[in-house]
């Protein structure tokens, strides 16, 4: 039925075939959503247990479960439309796999990456289609946050940034264009806002707890700094701060919070790994 719903509003150029690369946290919702929205999505991933665990988390939120590929570019992307990079947050790997894609890919395809902070400017630079190139950033949890930033760089053609809009609308969520700045939006203001709520706890001025009552009764979050902080995951956040503090020494919103970067070598990345600032079962 939803297959049949999107035919009727489908154009021309219309994105249906759609490969998301890298099974993790966001890949999977990024699948999920494209699949529930009756998109046919191949998800490649690094192994076949990787791959077991993404299906399995796909699974339980919905009927419907994406083909799924290990590790075999030019079969994963041969029909693609659209290819949702959504792999580790390190510049060099994202450059060798659009290389490769790069290679693989048909000349319609538009290449698109998930990433939080890494400028989609140098990542599309190893390619050869600038213009059908563009950022295409979710919310965690993806089928749940009905945002979607869509990134254009100077050479995005408009044709591109038209079909990303379109395809955002298509999976359900409503988006907002961006330029090619550190953090986009929500990245840019909410990092910094993290990490001020962290130098807040650590100056001692109110406790982890405090401070989270305090923005969800006094500010409406839905979660308070803190909590928030624990549930992205601080090797998230971490890499972000550090990423921008190394570009832009300057700044003092992109200093690194040492709290933050102890419960990391700690192995101490937030919900995800049990502990955090809080401790979770
Ligand atoms: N997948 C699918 N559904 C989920 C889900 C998931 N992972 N997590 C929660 N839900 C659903 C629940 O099933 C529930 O659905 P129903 O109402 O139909 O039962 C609904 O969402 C609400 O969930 P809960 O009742 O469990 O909890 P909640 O009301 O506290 O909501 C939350 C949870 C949606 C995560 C909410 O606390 C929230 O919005 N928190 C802030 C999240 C946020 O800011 N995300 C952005 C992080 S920054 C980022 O992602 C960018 C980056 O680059 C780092
Ligand atoms: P994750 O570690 O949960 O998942 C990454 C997955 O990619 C892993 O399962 C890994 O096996 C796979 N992978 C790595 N290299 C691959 C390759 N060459 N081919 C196929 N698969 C490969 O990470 P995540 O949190 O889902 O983040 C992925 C991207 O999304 C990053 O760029 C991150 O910055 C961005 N992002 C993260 C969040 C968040 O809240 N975690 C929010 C928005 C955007």
């Amino acid at each position: 039925i939803l297959r049949r719903s999107l035919s009727t509003t489908t154009t021309r150029n219309a994105i249906k075939n759609v490969t998301v690369i890298g099974g993790g946290l966001m890949g999977s919702g990024i699948a999920q959503v494209a699949a529930q929205t009756g998109h046919n999505v191949t998800l490649v991933e690094v192994n076949a247990d990787i791959l077991k665990k993404a299906e399995s988390s796909i699974a339980n939120s919905l009927g419907r479960v994406a083909k799924k590929l290990y590790k075999d570019d030019a079969k994963a992307v041969k029909d693609s439309d659209l290819i949702v990079e959504a792999i580790v947050e390190k510049l060099e790997i994202k450059h060798k796999l659009f290389k490769s894609l790069d290679e693989a890919a048909p000349t319609k395809t538009i290449f698109a990456s998930n990433t939080s902070s890494l400028s989609i400017g140098e990542i599309a630079s190893v390619t050869n289609r600038k213009d059908r190139f563009g950022g295409l950033h979710f919310f965690n949890p993806v089928p749940v946050m009905k945002l979607l930033e869509v990134v254009r760089i100077p050479e995005t053609s408009e044709e591109t940034y038209q079909a990303l809009m379109a395809w955002g609308k298509a999976v359900g969520k409503t988006c907002i264009t961006c330029k090619d700045t550190p953090g986009f939006v929500v990245n840019r203001l909410l990092v910094p806002y993290i990490a001020e709520a962290i130098r807040m706890m650590e100056r001692g001025d109110a406790s982890a707890r405090d401070i989270d009552i305090a923005m969800k009764l006094g500010a409406g979050y839905p979660m308070g700094p803190i909590e928030l902080a624990d549930y992205v995951g601080h090797d998230t956040t971490l890499s972000i701060s550090e990423g921008w503090h190394k570009k832009f020494p300057e700044n003092p919103l992109f200093n690194i919070c040492e709290s933050q970067r102890k419960l990391v070598q700690q192995g101490k990345l937030g919900v995800k790994s049990g502990e955090g600032y809080y401790k979770y079962n």
